[in-house]
């Protein structure tokens, strides 16, 4: 597959937060994660004990290793509050993607409009990051 433009993977995960499941916070958050073979949307999920919540890059990521998929991209995250930041990727989800994406390559991308997106890589947003090659 062709790699999409980061716009693209911008207007998908807006898109996708448009399913999030959030009655607690009402934070709504969308992803969309590009793999060799496809892309994946997620959004957050909560849950009434809170605990359980999953947020949005980590459901993307969920559904993408399940359908076989290994080699990542990007992900765009779209997700803005009352203040208006962007919502960049908490700790546990970039722990996530440290697991399977090379945190050299591997694009984050958050966004707040299809017009207002700032681009990271995973190593500068989790550097000294623990992965299945310090074992
Ligand atoms: N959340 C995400 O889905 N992704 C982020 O990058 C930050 C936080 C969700 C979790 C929870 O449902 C809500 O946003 C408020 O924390």
């Amino acid at each position: 597959m062709r790699d999409l433009e980061d716009r693209e993977l911008v207007r998908l995960a807006i898109s996708a937060r448009e399913k999030s499941y959030s009655p607690y916070s009402g934070f709504k958050v969308g992803a969309c994660l590009e793999a060799a073979n496809g892309v994946y949307l997620g959004c957050n999920i909560e849950n009434a004990a809170y605990s359980p919540t999953n947020c949005a890059e980590r459901t993307a990521f969920f559904k993408a290793i399940y359908e076989g998929e290994r080699d990542f991209r990007a992900i765009a995250v779209a997700g803005w509050g009352s203040e208006s930041g962007y919502a960049y990727p908490c700790g546990v989800c970039r722990q996530v993607m440290m697991e399977f994406c090379d945190p050299k390559t591997f694009k984050v991308i958050v966004a707040k409009s299809e017009d207002d997106y700032k681009i990271h890589y995973l190593e500068e947003i989790l550097p000294y990051g623990f992965c299945p090659k310090s074992l």
